[in-house]
């Protein structure tokens, strides 16, 4: 089941509204060697870049075939091995991923889901111990040129608590992310 207003613009506008880069070295992925998952990849802005960043696999999943198709081929075309597009639905089924097997999880634009802590959850399952999950969405105090309707849309304290009630520790955030989003990560400790 595909989550609350999570249809996405053409590519061209999509990828007009982020810094991948900034976003990623901003956010620690670049410290990360280890294995990511990027969950509702999208068009893989994101994912594409990660994929150059780690040394590790990128597994990007999302529910659209449109948009595994769009990730494959630009996969194909920068030669780019160590992305693997997976389509599937993680409201009914997870992310597929076994548990504590990789060290990042990108949960970007995606926490407006209607279940977030469930979410949060599967991205601490699949966490190793010392993994990150890193989370950006829209601004909610400044006019954006998208992203889903204020109603629905979470503030970073609502994403901080959603992530503590899954079991994961703060680590970084909010930051600013300009033009129009913030950004959060957090870690999955030892248990005490
Ligand atoms: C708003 S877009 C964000 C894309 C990407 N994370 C980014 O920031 O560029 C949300 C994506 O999640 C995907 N999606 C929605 N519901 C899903 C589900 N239940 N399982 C997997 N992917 C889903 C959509 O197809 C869409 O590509």
């Amino acid at each position: 089941m595909k989550i609350r207003d999570s249809g996405m613009p053409p590519e061209e506008m999509w990828s007009g509204f982020f810094s991948p880069g900034e976003t990623l070295r901003r956010l620690g992925l670049s410290e990360i060697t280890g294995d990511v998952v990027d969950i509702g990849c999208g068009y893989g802005t994101f994912s594409i870049l990660a994929a150059r960043l780690v040394r590790g696999k990128v597994y990007a999943l999302d529910i659209e075939q449109e948009m595994i198709d769009a990730v494959k081929r630009k996969a194909t075309e920068q030669t780019i091995q160590n992305l693997e597009p997976i389509r599937c639905d993680f409201m009914t089924a997870g992310s597929l991923i076994p548990d504590a097997s990789v060290d990042a999880v990108l949960l970007f634009n995606i926490l407006h889901t209607e279940d977030p802590v469930s979410l949060l959850r599967e991205a601490h399952r699949i966490l190793r111990t010392g993994g990150m999950t890193l989370v950006t969405h829209w601004s909610t105090d400044k006019q954006t040129p998208r992203g889903p309707s204020l109603e629905i849309r979470p503030t970073a304290e609502q994403c901080a608590a959603w992530a503590q009630e899954a079991g994961l520790t703060p680590s970084l955030g909010p930051i600013d992310l300009p033009p129009h989003h913030y950004g959060l990560a957090f870690t999955k400790q030892d248990k005490p």
